[in-house]
């Protein structure tokens, strides 16, 4: 078990570039599994979610390679092979679910397992509309989790109404769709991320969307004719997030990042940040599927605000920084219609409320969110934070201990290799200390 000690930082900023998006990761290494022939992807993130879904490909029949900065991935034309071990999924719930999906046609068994934090996530959101298409699921957890046995069958297209804004579970159903008899449809209470859908249209794989119903029509158990192709992962907006909250905070301090995705289903932290006084500035230089540009922050003294509706999900990963900076702004911020944090890699509601507390910060926690009252003064907590196996949350308290009056020791910290395997020397490269 690893832990670090963050220390207080006066001076704070700079410029930096951040490892690729680990959504969009995900989503090139599944499907450019299942095109013919050999991918070339740039800015592939290797970070262990991105590598477990990797892994699980190349289990399948795929075969990768990092060739520099440049990953090699030949797919298998469609024809995955049976895999002869269950697939690790790690930490990933982007791999597990949306890899359920595209299995859930092939004609095969697969078992999928994961680590503790993956193994206490509902997999019944994947089971259910799985089911309904025909497919053979068992789960085997204790509380419909993991282990996952996916038994392949013919699946037919089925019209879906998600009872949850979930981007895996509408691209579970998509995946699945791609290999089910007739037109899948799958309609979402709030938008949320698009990336499985920017990715069919640069493969040319033909989907419809109409506002909140995204449709396909099936290519049955054969699946489509997907082409291997040359593809760039942006930078990972919700690992610049980290930096441009906690420098949006800090009157004084100056950052630029540059190379991020700027989809805009990924960027609602950056509108709530300038409603509660920040100075942010974005330039876009490139399109490739998502937007991609150059994020500018000068810090300021920030005020509270409201968070819910339809921006959840645009900033779904965001809420635990964004607690964090409720905690150095003037006033209350109150987070609602945020439930799915419950069932992220923590309940992120309950961590993040605890581990505020511990700073000396007054926190309201709500079963769908929380309120957060600043500006506390922050003093570092009397024991160690645990990570609770959370990326997230482990890089959430990190910044908030660099506005901390004394040093603060954070445990279990390996977790932050899920997403973001540079986050401690990207903390020292902008001015923190960390032992
Ligand atoms: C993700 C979608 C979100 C997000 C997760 C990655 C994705 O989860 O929290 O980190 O890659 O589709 P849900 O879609 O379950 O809300």
């Amino acid at each position: 078990m690893h832990s670090k000690t963050v220390y207080p930082t006066f001076r704070f900023g700079g410029e930096l570039r951040v490892p690729g998006d680990k959504s969009v990761s995900q989503r090139i290494a599944m499907l450019a599994a299942l095109a013919k022939g050999t991918s070339e992807v740039h800015g592939f993130l290797r970070g262990e979610d991105a590598m477990s879904t990797l892994g699980a490909m190349c289990s399948l029949g795929a075969s990768a390679q990092f060739v520099g900065d440049v990953l090699k991935i030949t797919g298998t034309g469609g024809k995955f092979k049976e895999p002869a071990n269950p697939l690790d999924m790690g930490n990933s719930g982007t791999g597990t679910r949306l890899l359920a999906g595209l299995l859930a046609g092939q004609k095969m068994t697969v078992v999928m397992t994961g680590d503790a934090s993956l193994s206490r996530r509902p997999m019944g959101r994947i089971k259910t509309p799985l089911e309904l298409m025909g497919a053979h699921l068992e789960l085997t957890g204790e509380k419909g989790t993991l282990p996952l046995t996916i038994h392949g069958s013919p699946l037919n297209g089925i019209r879906y109404e998600l009872p949850m804004a979930s981007a895996q579970v509408k691209s579970c159903v998509l995946l699945a769709g791609l290999f089910a008899d007739g037109k899948t449809t799958v309609v979402e209470p709030r938008p949320t991320r698009d990336h499985t859908e920017k990715l069919f249209q640069t493969l040319d794989i033909p989907i419809h969307i109409d506002g909140r119903e995204i449709s396909l029509q099936g290519f049955g158990q054969n699946g489509p004719q997907v082409t291997a192709s040359k593809l760039t992962v942006p930078g990972d907006f919700s690992s610049a997030a980290f930096w441009i909250a906690a420098v949006a905070a800090r009157p004084g301090a100056e950052l630029i990042v540059r190379g991020v995705g700027l989809n805009s289903r990924r960027t609602a932290l950056l509108d709530v940040l300038k409603r509660m006084g920040a100075l942010i500035e974005v330039e876009f230089t490139e399109t490739q599927g998502d937007p991609i540009g150059t994020v500018f922050v000068r810090g300021a003294s920030l005020r509270g605000t409201e968070i819910g509706g339809d921006e959840i999900p645009n900033l779904i990963d965001e809420l635990p920084m964004l607690a964090v900076v409720g905690a150095l702004a003037n006033g209350a911020t109150v987070i609602r219609d945020a439930s799915e944090l419950r069932v992220k890699e923590s309940d992120r509601i309950a961590v993040t409320a605890a581990h505020l507390r511990e700073f000396g910060v007054e926190v309201e926690e709500h079963a769908d969110g929380m309120t957060v009252y600043g500006p506390a003064g922050l003093h570092a907590p009397q024991k160690p934070l645990a990570s609770h196996g959370d990326h997230r949350i482990t890089m959430s308290m990190a910044l908030l201990a660099t506005f901390a009056d004394a040093p603060v020791k954070l445990e279990q910290v390996e977790c932050v290799a899920t997403s973001y395997p540079d986050f401690w020397k990207h903390l020292e490269q902008l001015g923190g200390k960390v032992e």
